[in-house]
């Protein structure tokens, strides 16, 4: 129990990482706070016009969320680290990135993590929620409809195809955060005034 507590903690001090701070800084970029939607996440990095930091941004806050949950799969069983572990340490990670310690708690939406979570877990739950995103990403150019609908999906094709299991609940519950996280998107998507992907922000808009 107290193994797992570590790796918990452990797993929320990775997800307090954000990368959309730390990458942008490095780069000598505004804040991503800053401008746009200021969420500290890829696609608002990518309205400061630097492709290369959102995707350094996308890839450091996916891997965030599966290497945790991959070396609790591949090294936890000698330790009595089961599956559950797994799930519970993505949770954390996530949360880490949804309320960082490193950055006052205000963190980002979730959704770049959250995908690694589910590689993690599953390559092939991973995946088929990353082709959703992709798929209404392309169709429609709004990065957050695409992690709203992939997000509803990801519950669902979890239990389908692995569950359901304790991870069914961890994934359910990332879900229901991804979606709140997204409110003020909703609202916007609604109102017909949500940026699309490749728009650009001028700093401080
Ligand atoms: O990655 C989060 C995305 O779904 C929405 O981000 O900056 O458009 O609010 P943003």
């Amino acid at each position: 129990a107290l193994l797992t507590l570590a790796v918990t903690v452990a797993a929320y001090l990775i997800g307090s990482l954000s990368f959309a701070v730390i990458v942008s800084r490095v780069m000598g970029l505004h804040d991503p706070r800053s401008y746009g939607s200021g969420n500290p996440g890829a696609t608002n990095v990518l309205r400061s016009g630097n492709k290369k930091a959102a995707v350094l941004t996308l890839v450091f806050d996916l891997l965030k969320g599966l290497i945790p949950v991959v070396l609790v799969l591949q090294f936890g069983e000698p330790w009595n680290l089961r599956g559950n572990t797994a799930a519970l340490v993505g949770l954390a990670a996530f949360l880490g990135h949804l309320w960082p310690v490193f950055f006052r708690f205000q963190g980002g939406k979730g959704v770049a993590t959250a995908a690694g979570v589910l590689l993690g877990l599953h390559a092939g739950l991973g995946l088929a929620v990353l082709a959703i995103w992709i798929a209404v990403a392309f169709a429609t150019r709004y990065s957050s409809l695409a992690a709203l609908i992939a997000s509803i999906a990801a519950p669902i094709v979890h239990i389908v195809g692995w569950g359901p299991s304790g991870a069914t609940l961890a994934i359910t519950l990332m879900s229901a955060l991804l979606v709140w996280r997204h409110r003020a998107n909703i609202g916007k998507l609604m109102a017909g005034t949500e940026s699309k992907l490749g728009q650009k922000s001028s700093p401080a808009a």
